[in-house]
């Protein structure tokens, strides 16, 4: 059995028994902290925790590990609810067609973005495949991440998409951190089947869909809603289709165009809605009331320069709000939910204290991770992460180019 006592920390932040199940509106302004306090964990689960002044020490020091922080901080390890962590190879060459000015879209009409990535799978093996994606979840790890939702969609075949979804099983026995799969078939129309979108979608339902559920290879299931993409019709299909083998809708909506996508997935009982670089006021009426988190991508919306959501309003109406990275080639190659911490506060005008409950608990439910993770609470097995000497919270996304974790601790 592993004992840790971690003593004398500056602040313990995020921490305390009576958290709902995610925090909205104004509440986001608020993280309960305990300042000078110790954390105990056994085995990975949080025992015990409160002030130095508090602790009453310990009688059998037998086998326990003890960390002196001394000034340095703890919270619990962001999660990341959106990624495409799983591809073959990044896309530099997308990004210069970008500075030379052309947009996303034009870049995917002309065979690059996702196809592009789609071709490219095929070079790599399942092994090579596994052995880069378990390189980046560990570079996650080091930025703080200890919670990761990872998606298929680079594939597009039946082979393809099954390559990734047991790629991902994988990382989740191996890499020493939570991962949800999320099966991403309908990310985009192969070329072969652009004429016909039907067959492919029969494809992703007949064939895919059976084999995933056999094999349990995937917790979510997500559709890339968009022009040129899929059609709301098309994908409320598909998500009652993925519904009936038990996968909850998790979504890509609203990146470029508002097309009804966000009523639709929260009607489907959808856990998420991601992206949302675009929303308006039936957006927000239709969330308020719902079980579904806005899930917003700030690192996307940097690297394709295209608008950050409108978060600030979302928290203004009474609406949680999520964060993630996207990590993928063609939109966001950053791992990095400290660059998405200072994206946060200084793109969208989150505080500190709202973008970290939005990096932990809210992106902890975004995930199905509630029980487990996004905060420091007695039970939970999160990860935590231990600071680099830090004053105060706000220094995190302040020096945006540092990395203020020291390490996990589990
Ligand atoms: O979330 N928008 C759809 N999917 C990804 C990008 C995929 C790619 O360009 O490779 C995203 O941004
Ligand atoms: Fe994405």
């Amino acid at each position: 059995m592993s004992k840790i006592l971690i003593k004398n920390i500056h602040t313990l932040y995020q921490v305390g028994e009576d958290f709902p199940e995610m925090i909205c509106g104004e509440a986001m302004k608020h993280v309960p902290t305990i300042k000078n306090a110790f954390l105990a964990l056994e085995d990975g689960v949080i025992m015990a925790y409160g002030s130095m002044e508090d602790w009453e020490g310990i009688t059998d020091w037998r086998g326990v590990e003890v960390i002196d922080a001394e000034g340095q901080s703890v919270l619990p390890a962001f999660c990341d609810p959106h990624t495409h962590t799983v591809f073959a190879r990044t896309r530099e060459e997308e990004f210069v067609d970008r500075i030379n000015g052309l947009t996303y879209e034009e870049i995917a009409l002309k065979g690059g973005g996702i196809l592009n990535s789609a071709r490219r799978l095929g070079e790599l093996s399942e092994e090579e495949l596994f052995q880069e994606a378990m390189k980046r979840v560990n570079n996650m790890k080091a930025n703080g991440t200890g919670a990761v939702e990872i998606k298929s969609g680079y594939g597009l075949s039946v082979e393809a998409e099954l390559k990734i979804l047991r790629v991902i099983k994988r990382l989740k026995q191996e890499s020493g951190i939570a991962i949800k799969a999320t099966f991403l078939g309908a990310h985009a129309f192969p070329k072969e089947f652009k004429e016909n979108h039907q067959a492919y979608i029969d494809l992703i339902v007949n064939e895919m869909l059976p084999l995933i559920a056999k094999e349990g290879l995937a917790d979510y299931i997500d559709v890339f809603c968009e022009r040129n993409y899929f059609s709301v019709e098309e994908m409320q299909y598909i998500l009652l289709e993925g519904k009936k083998v038990g996968l909850i809708p998790k979504v890509h909506v609203n990146q470029f165009s508002i097309m009804g996508g966000v009523k639709a997935a929260v009607e489907l009982g959808a856990l998420s809605v991601d992206h949302l670089e675009e929303s308006n006021d039936e957006d927000i009426e239709v969330l308020k009331g719902s079980k579904c988190m806005p899930t917003f991508l700030p690192g996307c919306s940097h690297f394709i320069n295209i608008p950050y959501g409108n978060a600030r309003k979302f928290i203004q109406e009474g609406l949680p709000v999520a964060l993630a990275t996207d990590y993928n080639p063609g939109t966001t190659p950053c791992d990095n939910m400290q660059q998405i911490f200072s994206l946060a506060c200084v793109k969208m005008r989150l505080t500190p204290e709202e973008a970290l409950n939005a990096l932990t608990i809210n992106a902890a439910y975004a995930m199905g991770l509630s029980e487990t993770h996004g905060t420091i609470s007695l039970g939970k097995s999160t990860p935590i992460i231990l600071t680099k000497p830090i004053d105060s919270l706000a220094y995190i996304p302040y020096a945006f180019g540092e990395n203020h974790v020291d390490r996990l601790v589990f």
